[in-house]
């Protein structure tokens, strides 16, 4: 029996942050297509460089691209158990076509916990993350900061600020959640897997909310 998550939530409201967190206690891969986007642009692919015209604008690169990633992504051999998905789906389209996705893997999809924020929380928490350069690991300068300012505190490398995370990119990105995101909220409520976490407590009380609707 598989199990998969749908890690649901505004940007910069933490759902890296608890990817991460979850994927270690769960086992399951942290499948993030923002992380997988990013990964393109530093390979320089063809699809990095598609996507980094929509995700510097803080749009949404087009679903049929995003589907077909996520696709590829889920069909390799460690996600036969399952994943936790973060930042897919995003829109309605995606949704359903996540749905038919994992019927042919013979699963489905089994908790949405949705994390939720004011926008003065998620603005302060983007303007403040650094990100590091090897494998994405998330840092904030007050509530997480690194042992040494600029360096990641797991594997050493450098830390940077996103290109997006740009103030006038971020009240972008929080438009375009609110009109094509939000809407998954009432979809998966619907289908009554949503469970509803306050996000604005500490990191690790958000862990603990998260891990007790997941019965862990
Ligand atoms: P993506 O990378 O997914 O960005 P996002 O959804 O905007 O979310 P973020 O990664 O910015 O925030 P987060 O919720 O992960 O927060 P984090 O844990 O880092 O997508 C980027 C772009 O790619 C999109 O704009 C789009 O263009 C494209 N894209 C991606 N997926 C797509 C899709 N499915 N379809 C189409 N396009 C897609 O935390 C933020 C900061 O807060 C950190 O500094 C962290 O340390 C801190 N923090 C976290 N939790 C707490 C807490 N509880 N208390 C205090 N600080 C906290
Ligand atoms: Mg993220």
């Amino acid at each position: 029996m598989q199990t998969y998550i749908v890690l649901l939530g505004p940007p910069g409201v933490g759902k890296g942050t608890q990817a991460e967190i979850i994927a270690k206690s769960t086992g399951l891969p942290h499948i993030s297509s923002g992380d997988l986007f990013r990964e393109n642009i530093k390979n320089a692919t063809n699809l990095g460089k598609l996507a980094q015209s929509f995700m510097n604008k803080g749009e949404l690169v087009p679903d049929d691209v995003t589907i077909g990633m996520i696709r590829d992504r889920l069909s390799r051999p460690d996600c036969r158990a399952g994943a936790l998905l973060d930042g897919f789906p995003r829109t309605t389209v995606q949704a359903e076509a996540l749905e038919k996705l994992l019927a042919e893997f013979g699963g489905t999809v089994n908790y949405v916990p949705y994390i939720a924020a004011s926008e003065a929380t998620l603005v302060e928490r983007l303007s403040g993350r650094w990100t590091c350069k090897s494998q994405g690991h998330i840092f904030h300068e007050k509530y997480n900061p690194p042992k040494t300012p600029g360096v990641c505190d797991l594997d050493g490398s450098d830390l940077y600020q996103r290109d997006d995370d740009k103030a006038e990119t971020v009240t972008r990105r929080i438009q375009v959640y609110f009109a094509q995101t939000a809407p998954l909220i009432a979809y998966y409520r619907e289908r009554g897997l949503l469970s509803e976490i306050d996000g604005a407590q500490p990191i690790e009380q958000v862990s603990l909310e998260l891990l007790a609707v997941l019965g862990k």
